[in-house]
């Protein structure tokens, strides 16, 4: 198994700049994801390390090795497409031995080998059929087999689930998991959907307008957003304005419009005395809670319910906080009874608080408003 590592990774079209001196490492061995949206560039870098598309500057290690001008044949990796690129005028048996016969594998060598990639993507048995007689799941888990059958160093994949429906998504997403478990094969996965990205990869790389913004575990990246971009782009964040009073291990923090102030650890923001930066909270470290337990939270935040929705198991709610309006996901069906009416006074307690640099005259952000089609908990 191999590492990635790249230098300085440019790649223009004309005046678009896809691909923005980008220096990533990706763990041997690692299921790592490369996360933003769309047209952030992410299929462009995965394009330059497969040696698909030539950088205009910059370096692509591939197991220690300089490969920025080796042919993608010779690069020891499989890829796989967004869109299902099984083919059609072949077997299964036939897709999955196709590059094994490019190589020149001896046929009893070819036979062991598919049937093992049949048994790892669970389709033994339908050796025989082509195209056609299957479902977009099983054709793509075709494609996977192809792509791992010649013992690749490094597996590519760009939104290999993006054409299949929700519930083969998810049993997809996981069967890639284990694969990746159980072969141990460097991987690469491209994906816009946070979702994928937080629940399979070890590493995330979060991309935004070419550059790679954050790097980190799932749950560092849920939990420390260093950038304004990342605490929006993942999951639902309330960010609320505020200056700070005191600087300090932990920092006090005047909310703008509120009479609330609240300490927070500064983490590695270096914050002084006057400084604008948001307050950033995520729906669901918002907990509605009983005057009783108020002394339990460090900063807690009197609110009025504007609005609540029961999706699922989850009751979304928008309330208004002095002139900051907050989210709030609140688990369980039962405090819908509760938060259900509007004009409810509530109490927040703020739990896991990051703090981010603010311009002084940035505007509020518009949280996400609590509308019927709202896509949930995040
Ligand atoms: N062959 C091309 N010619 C011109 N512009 C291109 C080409 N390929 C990509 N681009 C541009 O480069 C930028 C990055 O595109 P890219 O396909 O890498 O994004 P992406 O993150 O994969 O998006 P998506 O999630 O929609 O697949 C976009 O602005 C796109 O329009
Ligand atoms: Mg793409």
């Amino acid at each position: 198994m191999a590492d990635i590592r790249t230098e300085g990774l440019v790649k223009r079209f004309g005046s678009v700049v896809a691909v923005d001196h980008v220096d990533m490492h990706v763990r041997e061995s690692s299921l790592t994801a490369i996360l933003g949206p769309s047209g952030c560039g992410k299929t462009t870098l995965l394009r330059c390390i497969a040696g698909l598309a030539e950088p205009d500057a910059g370096r692509i290690f591939i197991g220690g090795r300089d490969v920025t001008h080796v042919p993608p044949h010779k690069r020891d990796l499989g890829f796989v497409f967004q869109r299902p690129a099984m083919f059609p005028h072949m077997t299964v048996y036939q897709n999955i031995a196709w590059a094994l016969e490019l190589r020149k594998w001896p046929k009893r060598a070819i036979r062991q080998r598919v049937e093992e990639m049949l048994h790892l993507v669970h389709m033994e048995g339908l050796e025989n059929r082509t195209y056609r007689e299957l479902s977009g799941g099983q054709a793509q888990r075709v494609v996977l087999a192809r792509a791992l059958a010649p013992e690749p160093k490094l597996l590519l994949l760009d939104e290999p689930l993006s054409q299949l429906d929700a519930k083969v998504r998810d049993e997809l997403k996981l069967e890639i998991a284990e694969i990746h478990r159980r072969t141990g094969c460097t991987t690469l996965l491209v994906t816009h959907d946070q979702g994928e990205a937080l629940t399979i990869a070890d590493n995330v790389l979060l991309m935004h307008q070419g550059r790679i913004v954050q790097e980190g575990s799932p749950l560092e990246l849920y939990q420390r957003p260093s950038t304004l971009f990342s605490a929006e782009f993942i999951g639902t964040n309330n960010l609320l304005p505020g200056v700070v009073i005191e600087a300090g291990p932990v920092a006090l923090v005047q909310l703008d419009g509120m009479a609330a102030r609240v300490s927070v650890q500064a983490g590695s923001l270096a914050l002084s005395p006057g400084m604008p930066v948001w307050v950033c909270v995520r729906a669901d470290d918002v907990d509605v809670i009983d005057e009783d337990d108020a002394p339990k939270y460090q900063n807690v935040l009197a609110a009025t319910v504007d609005r609540a929705l029961l999706t699922g198991g989850t009751v979304i709610v928008q309330a208004s906080a002095g002139e900051a309006k907050l989210r709030i996901h609140a688990g369980g069906s039962r405090r819908f009874s509760l938060l259900g009416k509007e004009g409810t006074k509530i109490l927040c307690g703020l739990g896991n608080i990051t703090l981010l640099p603010r311009a002084p005259q940035e505007a509020p952000r518009g949280q996400a408003q609590v509308e019927p089609t709202s896509s949930g908990a995040g």
